[in-house]
């Protein structure tokens, strides 16, 4: 890795040098972020043409509560493009809540509780597992916390079967998908539109669900942050804080893990994060190792709280927690780190099992998690689409009980 690193710097250097005169020399003491492949070079995620029809139906399926065991739940109720298509709390209510984002509450006092992991993002979720390079491969792009599930097109069926976030009651688990196709072919608009998109005798399965669902995913990009244009070649994309921040992001060794285009590595990594105690217990992430996957930082400014329960309220506190980590991944103290409010380390996690990168983490100063808070809303795009159907083929309300 790391060789192919320099030598897609040294390259961008000859390149660069090639290209230039020496009048406009540019300032050197910038580190070079060109050892990040350009993420508009890469492979475009809807290849031409798109079939807009089928991300059309993907659309509708995503924002109508129909897929839902009590008609009440949709995709967009937890992945709201008022919240940067997560749903702004630590945990989402699902099945029998009531309201949009924080503001949202359990209306129905049953046996359903919340659901235990954060809202990911689905904004760029297209290139989920693209390596340093800018290399990816959509049928096997990791999907959830613990990357237990490869492609948005298998994604989309999970929590159509989940009880907490759209099944509820209604049906058996394992009648989900017969109940979900029995409800969409009786409703002729989504009937005549797999009919005309999909061959077969049954054009509406899990399959194509999932396929629709996935191709109406991979439209929602932002990929223009002023780390791009940088990036790009414009110099004035970032602020002098947001310069500082990117070298401390990678002295310190954040880019360890947050590596790549999409500044993630989408690999599984213990921190220690502590439990959520609006849970009953300690969720102990992929093969009860605590390991949780590096999740993408950009456009993190509309996406918070953080971390995999939500347990971090803001980017400060998120990297306040490194300190702490670090500390507790050395054996020493994992007691709350920094100012008051910090986030303690989980105790069920012993130093010895702690990513050794983070044992290795460099020094961090306030100074530093101030520009490096100022770097990662550099990677901020805010102009991702926004749009709300203002009806699905249901007839029900788009994105459920969400008023
Ligand atoms: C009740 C809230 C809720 C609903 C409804 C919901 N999700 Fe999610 N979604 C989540 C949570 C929580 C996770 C993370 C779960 C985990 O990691 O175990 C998630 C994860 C995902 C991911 C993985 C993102 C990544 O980077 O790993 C995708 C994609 C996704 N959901 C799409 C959908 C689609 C499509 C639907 C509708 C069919 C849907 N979600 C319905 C809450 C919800
Ligand atoms: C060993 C790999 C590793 C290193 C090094 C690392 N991170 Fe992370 N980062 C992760 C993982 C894994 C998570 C998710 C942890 C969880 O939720 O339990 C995460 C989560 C985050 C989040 C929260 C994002 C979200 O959407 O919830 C931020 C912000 C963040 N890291 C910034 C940083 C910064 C800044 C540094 C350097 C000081 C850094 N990371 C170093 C692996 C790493």
């Amino acid at each position: 890795m790391r060789i192919s690193r320099l030598f897609i710097f040294t390259l961008s250097v000859l390149v660069f040098v090639a290209c230039q005169s020496d009048d406009d020399f540019v300032d050197t003491s910038i580190d070079d972020p060109m050892d990040i492949p350009d993420i508009n070079d890469v492979d475009d995620p809807t290849p031409e043409p798109v079939n807009t029809d089928i991300v059309e139906l993907g659309r509708q399926l995503f924002w109508d509560p129909i897929l839902s065991g009590e008609k009440d739940v949709a995709c967009a109720t937890c992945h709201h493009p008022n919240f940067g298509y997560s749903d702004g709390r630590e945990l989402p209510i699902g099945v029998g809540g009531v309201g949009l984002g924080p503001q949202r509450i359990d209306a129905v006092n049953d046996d359903i509780g919340l659901v235990p992991r954060n809202s990911p993002t689905i904004i760029n979720t297209a290139f989920n597992g693209m390596d340093e390079l800018g290399n990816y491969d959509p049928d096997l792009a990791p999907m959830f916390w613990d990357n237990r599930t490869l492609s948005l097109e298998a994604q989309a069926i999970g929590p159509l079967h989940s009880f907490e976030e759209m099944r509820g009651h209604a049906y058996d688990e394992a009648l989900t998908i017969d109940s979900i196709v029995a409800r969409l072919q009786s409703i002729d608009a989504y009937r005549n539109s797999f009919e005309a998109i999909f061959s077969g005798s049954d054009p509406i399965n899990s399959n194509t669900i999932g396929e629709a669902i996935a191709a109406f995913e991979r439209t929602i990009t932002a990929t223009d942050s002023p780390f791009d244009r940088f990036q790009a070649g414009d110099q004035n994309a970032l602020t002098q804080a947001q310069i500082r921040g990117m070298n401390r992001f990678n002295q310190v060794g954040c880019d360890d893990c947050h590596s790549g285009p999409m500044f993630s590595d989408y690999q599984l990594h213990v921190l220690g994060v502590p439990d959520n105690d609006l849970l009953s217990f300690s969720d102990d992430g992929a093969n009860g190792t605590y390991a949780f996957r590096t999740p993408t930082l950009r456009n993190l400014s509309d996406t918070g709280p953080y971390f995999h329960n939500g347990v971090a309220g803001n980017l400060q506190q998120s990297i306040q927690f490194y300190i702490t980590a670090r500390n507790a991944a050395n054996g020493g103290p994992g007691g709350p780190g920094g100012p008051p409010g910090g986030l303690a380390a989980n105790p069920n996690v012993n130093a010895n099992e702690y990513d050794p990168e983070i044992r290795d983490l460099g020094n961090l100063n306030p100074n530093d998690i101030q520009d490096i808070v100022a770097f990662i809303r550099a990677l901020d795009d805010p102009n991702y689409d926004r749009s709300v159907p203002s009806s699905v083929p249901s007839g029900l309300y788009p994105g459920g009980n969400i008023d």
